[in-house]
């Protein structure tokens, strides 16, 4: 199985790129994980601008790797209790392709934040912004990692036991959903 791992942090010291980095050590043999490709540079949506220009290079790129892959993976921070406005331009663009991806997809939602809920109001918008897209969000264990800074050491190691623990729970029971659903 094979999945596509989408970061909505572009910081270079990012606790949610820690987490995404972590997973192919936590996960079932047989799990694979590829960095979706970059949307840093997308352009803000703009419907004239989509009519005039039609899709970007790099968006139909983003959304190809998404078809490609048996699941989804998010792993993204929280920014003023939603969806940070770079991951969400990019969903944006990704949902007026012709078919978009995300229909009938598995989606695994992750969420690493500096205060104590770990991003949990993020996933709520996360899960409403995937219902019209007619994707199959994964439900529980869910993964809110709060407090990141005391679970993530200086060099970017997710070091906290309980929470590689979960991680690894919940990829466990999201392959079986996966399989279930069919990508
Ligand atoms: C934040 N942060 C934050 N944290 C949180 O738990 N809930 C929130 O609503 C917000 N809002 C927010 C908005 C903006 C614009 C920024 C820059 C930050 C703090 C956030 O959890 C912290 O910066 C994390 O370190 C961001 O994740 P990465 O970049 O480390 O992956």
């Amino acid at each position: 199985m094979n999945l596509l791992v989408i970061c909505g942090s572009f910081r270079k010291g990012s606790y949610n790129k820690a987490i995404a980095r972590a997973l192919p050590a936590l996960a079932p043999a047989g799990i694979t994980f590829t960095d979706a490709p970059p949307f840093e540079d997308f352009p803000l949506y703009n419907a004239d601008k989509h009519e005039a220009g039609g899709i970007p290079a790099q968006v139909t790129k983003l959304s190809d790797a998404i078809r490609a892959a048996d699941g989804v993976v998010i792993v993204t921070p929280e920014y003023n209790y939603s969806v940070p406005g770079g991951l969400k331009n990019a969903i944006d663009w990704v949902s007026r392709i012709k078919d978009q991806p995300f229909g009938g997809k598995p989606i695994s939602i992750m969420s690493a934040s500096m205060g104590p809920l770990g991003g949990g109001r993020m996933q709520y918008h996360m899960r409403t912004i995937m219902v019209f897209l007619n994707a199959h969000v994964f439900n529980t264990p869910e993964i809110f990692v709060g407090a990141a800074q005391n679970k993530i050491d200086d060099k970017g190691e997710l070091t906290d036991g309980a929470t590689r623990e979960f991680i690894g729970k919940h990829l466990t029971a999201f392959e079986k959903f996966a399989k279930k659903i069919g990508g």
